[in-house]
């Protein structure tokens, strides 16, 4: 791999102050950053200039679902680039083609669209639904409260949290948000103009909540008695980190009628590429030749070199079995945080999620809690979780989000455990 992979500039191995310079002086400062850079990974571990290691519990937010420098990863990008990096979608490749097939057989009838990221994903969705209603003059598409579609105009809009509109005003039309998990008040906010609504299967940003099998069946129902495209952003939660492929798979295992449930359209990204930029939306059967020739594109999207990698996460993850990984390692994980919450309940306050996607909730005000006030609680826990050699992903003010890859052994689980708590011990004094 010598001749291939040269090795980084020597900046990169031995001088922090000097990396973060070059951000401070030509890099938007639109991120807020942690002090910590980063120069390689291996399995769950990632290693800091300095050699600090730290046990990966963020996954690089859901999506490093194979770890970091998997040789899997590897092969499938020297192997393919050394045929075919990039085509245009003028043109037929076999990655693409196979990618599709292998979605739509986990999924359900339809076919995919392929695109760079989660919030393209939520755009082509967006699209495909005002599309759908446009001859009707249908085009309002409802989400919910405390969702997140994505950072562009329309994926801002679509979100429900304020923090990220601010400063973008106007918003682009045809956006509303209601309550999660609150199908009464989906039912009352329809009006002659919805054609779709869309929701996550389980809320990442806004706190890892997860829906609960009466509001996705209610929604199917209200979706198919009003003639409303049922969409589900599978950004974060998708991809086997539920334990099932989708998390509403999951949600609605053993549910009457819940075998059966398909959305007409599912956004993925993330842990699809783990860590090589692809996003997809998936379309059921009876819509998916909505968006005919010359009605969408984009020019990296579904490249062979994207496809190829995709294909070998696929692959990795069906030989090693890690759907049932993502559930036991993520049971384990979940059962040692309640243990933990139990314990220091002047701290911790819930643990939710499924699989390999949970999140600690912490009482509002932790009086022993050190750092920077004016930074929020989560954002100071993460920097005590960076100290003691772990990192999660903070979600808003009070919650702490655990996504690791979904590889993630038992054993490296029950180290993370012992280090929230040694964390947490320290803060309930
Ligand atoms: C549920 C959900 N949708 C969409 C997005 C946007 O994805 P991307 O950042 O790849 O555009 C995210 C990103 O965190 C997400 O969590």
């Amino acid at each position: 791999m010598k001749e291939i992979v040269p090795s980084p500039p020597p900046i990169v191995r031995n001088d922090a102050a000097a990396v973060q310079a070059l951000f401070q002086q030509n890099v938007v400062p639109s991120y807020g950053r942690f002090d910590i850079v980063l120069t390689h990974g291996s399995g769950s571990y990632l290693f800091d200039i300095t050699g600090k290691r730290y046990l990966d519990l963020g996954g690089g937010i859901a999506v490093s679902a194979l770890g970091h420098g998997h040789p899997a990863i590897t092969e499938a990008l020297v192997e393919q680039s050394r045929k075919l990096i990039h085509v245009s979608n003028f043109y037929y490749h076999e990655p693409q083609g196979r990618l599709a097939q292998a979605l739509v057989s986990l999924i359900g009838p339809g076919k995919c669209f392929f695109c760079n990221s989660g919030v393209e994903a939520n755009e082509g969705l967006f699209k495909l639904a005002r599309k759908f209603g446009h001859d009707e003059g249908r085009f309002e598409i409802l989400t919910t409260q405390n969702s997140f579609h994505g950072r562009t105009l329309a994926g801002i809009a679509a979100t429900g949290q304020e923090k990220v509109k601010k400063g973008f005003d106007p918003m682009m039309s045809g956006f509303r948000q209601v309550p999660y998990n609150d199908l009464a008040a989906m039912r009352g906010t329809l009006s002659p103009a919805t054609v779709a609504i869309m929701i996550e299967g389980i809320q990442g940003e806004g706190g890892v909540t997860p829906a609960t099998p009466e509001y996705l069946l209610g929604l199917r129902q209200l979706c198919d008695d009003k003639k409303l495209l049922l969409l589900i952003d599978s950004v974060q939660c998708g991809h086997f980190r539920s334990g099932r492929f989708q998390s509403f798979q999951r949600i609605l295992e053993g549910v009457p009628g819940g075998e059966k449930f398909l959305p007409d359209g599912i956004s993925m990204a993330k842990s699809l590429g783990g860590g090589f930029p692809i996003g997809t939306f998936w379309v059921r059967a009876p819509y998916a030749d909505i968006l005919s020739a010359g009605s969408h594109g984009t020019t990296y999207g579904g490249s062979p070199l994207a496809c190829a990698v995709a294909l070998k996460i696929l692959d990795v993850i069906q030989r090693e079995k890690l759907a049932g990984n993502a559930r036991q390692v993520g049971d384990y994980l979940k059962t040692g945080l309640q243990q933990i919450a139990q314990k220091y309940p002047r701290v911790l306050q819930t643990v939710r999620g499924l699989g390999l996607m949970l999140a600690i909730e912490l009482v509002p005000d932790i009086p022993n809690l050190p750092g920077d006030s004016s930074k929020t609680q989560t954002i100071r826990l993460a920097n005590l979780l960076h100290a003691a050699g772990l990192l999660a992903i903070p979600a808003g003010a009070h919650i702490m989000r655990f996504l690791p890859p979904l590889n993630l052994r038992q054993g490296e689980a029950e180290e993370g455990l012992k280090l929230i708590e040694s964390v947490l011990a320290g803060l309930a004094g």
